[in-house]
């Protein structure tokens, strides 16, 4: 009923903003980094694997991928993300000491299920989910959880449930470190700042919403949209045109920046927007080489810049500034406007923002 929903129009655009507090919950009562996080029997689980595997659908998936970036460069384990109904159906090579990841709004997902026993039937048991429904079977059937706490998510695209994920899925991987030894008690007391203070810097992207607003207008005349970034940002990209389809019906694509030029670049005319998730970091400067091709082509490029670049809206360059630069935590801020980019879209559009059509919230049949 409309009581639920406050000042909202939609859950989706509750849910949006519900984030701050989810992200809050999710981290309640957190004092350090420290394997029972995960469980009370989790650190003989932890300390044998020697590598991780992934496996998701759908947004979830997304999340897996960023978290790939995080595991491998903080905790220094290799990681393989795997799409769940891919996996179970592959004659993939069984590897003991691997733990298995499961990553679940629900803990319901068929295919996520089905690959998890897949996993434990080639000998893999070493089993961590991350999931938002302590009773499911994901957590049932899990040797470890981490329970985020992004309360029911009722909107059939994915948003608080996804920045839960990360949120857990970046202490995992400080668990990871500390227990492989790359996590010193400096680092760890930095991290558990920026954590502390990422539902207040998540309130400062939502104060973005108007200004998302007025490029939404724009976007909605549109029939197709390019969305770019790369490293850790390039799954960003992935879940910001995910929503994009989802819920507005406008046939988006991601691709990490560099690999325009292999394809993608023959798309870009005058009408074609081009996202651009652009982050103060190491790949900064070839990414604006990667926005220069797409101005070279008459592309329109809408980007979401950290304050601390250089760029600036120019012809055929609209930039919305971002707050702050959140370093390692970055892509849990950059997601949130191209969830409101998403769903102002499609509210110009007209469509069914909370149930779009042909799609449901939990798949639990194949
Ligand atoms: C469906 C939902 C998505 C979700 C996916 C995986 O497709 O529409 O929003 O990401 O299932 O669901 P799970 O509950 O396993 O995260």
């Amino acid at each position: 009923g409309v009581s639920e929903l406050g000042p909202y129009r939609h859950f989706m655009q509750k849910e949006i903003f519900e984030q701050p507090r989810a992200i809050a919950d999710t981290l309640q009562g957190l004092e350090g980094i420290a394997p029972d996080l995960f469980g009370a029997d989790a650190l003989p689980v932890l300390r044998k694997a020697d590598s991780v595997l992934i496996l998701a659908c759908g947004t979830s998936y997304y999340a897996g991928l960023t978290a790939k970036y995080w595991l491998e460069s903080v905790a220094r384990i290799p990681v393989e993300v795997e799409i769940a109904s891919e996996y179970r159906y592959r004659d993939s090579v069984p590897h003991e000491n691997r733990l298995v990841v499961t990553i679940s709004q629900s803990g319901e997902t068929a295919d996520t299920l089905a690959a998890l026993r897949h996993a434990r039937e080639l000998g893999m048991d070493g089993s961590l989910t991350i999931c938002n429904v302590a009773t499911s079977a994901m957590v049932r059937e899990c040797a470890l959880a981490y329970i985020t706490r992004a309360g029911v998510e009722i909107g059939v695209a994915s948003t608080k449930a996804f920045t839960t994920q990360l949120t857990a899925l970046f202490l995992l991987s400080l668990t990871i470190a500390q227990i492989r030894g790359r996590l010193t008690p400096e680092q760890e007391a930095e991290y558990i700042r920026m954590l502390r203070h990422l539902p207040a810097a998540v309130s400062a992207v939502l104060a973005l919403e108007p200004q998302i607003i007025a490029w939404a207008e724009e976007f909605s005349r549109h029939n197709d949209a390019l969305f770019l970034g790369r490293g850790i940002h390039y799954p960003i990209a992935l879940e910001g045109a995910l929503k994009l389809k989802e819920i507005s019906y406008i046939h988006a694509e991601a691709y990490p920046a560099g690999e325009l030029k292999h394809g993608p670049l023959a798309l870009v005319t005058e009408k074609m927007p081009v996202v651009t998730i652009a982050p103060n970091d190491d790949l900064l400067e070839k990414l604006k080489s990667n926005m220069q091709e797409v101005r070279a082509r008459g592309g329109q490029l809408y980007v979401f810049a950290d304050s601390d670049t250089k760029i600036v809206s120019e012809e055929g360059i609209h930039v919305i500034r971002m707050p702050e630069n959140y370093g390692l935590l970055s892509p849990i801020l950059h997601v949130i406007p191209l969830q409101l980019l998403a769903y102002h879209t499609a509210l110009v559009r007209g469509t069914d923002v909370d149930k779009p059509r042909n799609l449901a919230k939990s798949v639990t049949v194949e």
